[in-house]
């Protein structure tokens, strides 16, 4: 089964075996089957956050497509519970028509929604982690299906315990605290200016502000724009020191990249550490959007997003990927970690590892 256009990248080779889960029971078989087989699962979602090697995957890959959602007042909150197969675009917009606050900053990521808690996913001053209450996850050792708390789940910036540790659990689906009639959130500099002209902006006008940022860095999905085969950031803002930071700071003034060092955009955190922003760091250092490298570049909206132009394979962009990093590290001393999930190919150490 090719894997490739089941992937945003539309890059990779074949999956021996494939299967699409249409309901929790199937997930469960699915399984069995490859446990008696002594084969490798993957459990693939939207295929939004995937890099597939050129040889494909040598065991069965496994879609969970089960739909779903439904609405439960308790006390003052609305419980959305989604099965993991559903658009989660569709999600936000459901919640969203029904006033119900919380995920309206989570507009138009591509995926499903049970992929979401996977690599914590955030945008626009929200993340899954702040409003996520519970998941039914399928343990993979004795395929019984149990409920997990969102405490339980190990949530930082673009993980949890289910990205740290891929063989243990399934997300079959995903239960969200929501708050009806609450006023949106406005965190993210970005957004909040966007609205600066709304008095008291409802969740439908902060959804239509979010699609309309994220189409400008085409992070809509739109079958006639260039820069859609890719799979949103490629890399991970780096978390570094408050002292490496201001290096940074220091460094991009020197180097007259900035005038000043409020320029250099960072993220304080509560625990002192700061976020940078690796598509600032990645043009900085050089790497210009809309580069191209053969059949893959950089998105000319956007510095961190890597593209697939067609025609191409994954070592292209593996080795497009490889550049962007070691010209940061050149740079700036700091490493990118990549964002997607790697299958069936390894993401290449530094040389000096
Ligand atoms: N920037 C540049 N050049 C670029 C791109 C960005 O200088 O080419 C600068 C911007 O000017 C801004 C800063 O970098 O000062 C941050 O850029 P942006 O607001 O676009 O956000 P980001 O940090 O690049 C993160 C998430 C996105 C999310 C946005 C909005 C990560 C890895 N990425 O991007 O999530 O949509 O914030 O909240 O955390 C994803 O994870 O795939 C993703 C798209």
């Amino acid at each position: 089964m090719p894997l490739a256009p089941l992937t945003t990248f539309e890059l990779g080779g074949p999956a021996r075996f494939f299967c699409q889960a249409t309901t929790s029971e199937n997930v469960g078989w699915a399984l069995r089957w490859a446990g008696d087989q002594n084969l490798p699962v993957f459990v693939l979602g939207g295929g939004s956050n995937v890099v597939v090697g050129d040889g494909g995957f040598a065991g069965l890959v496994l879609q969970l497509v089960v739909r779903g959602t439904e609405f439960r007042s308790q006390g003052d909150h609305v419980v959305l519970e989604a099965q993991a197969g559903e658009p989660w675009d569709d999600v936000v917009a459901a919640a969203v028509a029904r006033d119900l606050a919380g995920i309206e900053c989570l507009s138009g990521i591509p995926g499903t929604a049970g992929a979401t808690p996977i690599q914590n996913v955030g945008a626009y001053g929200q993340e899954v982690a702040d409003t996520l209450r519970s998941l039914r996850v399928l343990d993979r050792r004795t395929l019984e299906a149990r409920e997990l708390p969102a405490a339980d789940c190990g949530f930082a910036y673009r993980n949890s315990i289910f990205k740290r540790e891929p063989g243990q659990a399934i997300v079959l689906s995903v239960c969200f605290a929501l708050r009806p009639g609450a006023r949106p959130v406005l965190a993210y500099r970005e957004l909040a200016n966007a609205l600066a002209d709304r008095a008291r902006p409802s969740l439908s006008e902060v959804r239509e502000a979010v699609l309309d940022l994220r189409r400008k860095k085409s992070m809509v999905y739109d079958a006639s724009d260039p820069n859609r085969r890719s799979a949103g950031s490629f890399f991970t803002n780096p978390i570094v020191s408050a002292d490496v930071a201001a290096a940074v700071s220091t460094q991009a003034v020197g180097e007259r990249l900035v005038q000043a060092p409020e320029e250099v955009p960072q993220f304080p955190l509560p625990d002192g550490h700061v976020k940078l922003a690796a598509g600032w760091l990645v043009e900085r250092a050089g790497v210009k959007r809309g580069l191209r490298m053969g059949a893959v570049g950089v998105s000319s909206r956007h510095a961190l997003a890597l593209v697939h132009h067609g025609g191409g394979c994954t070592a292209d962009l593996i080795r497009l990927a490889v550049h962007v990093r070691d010209t940061v590290a050149a740079r700036f001393g700091i490493t990118l970690q990549p964002e997607p999930v790697f299958l069936g190919v390894a993401w290449p150490p530094l040389p000096s590892e």
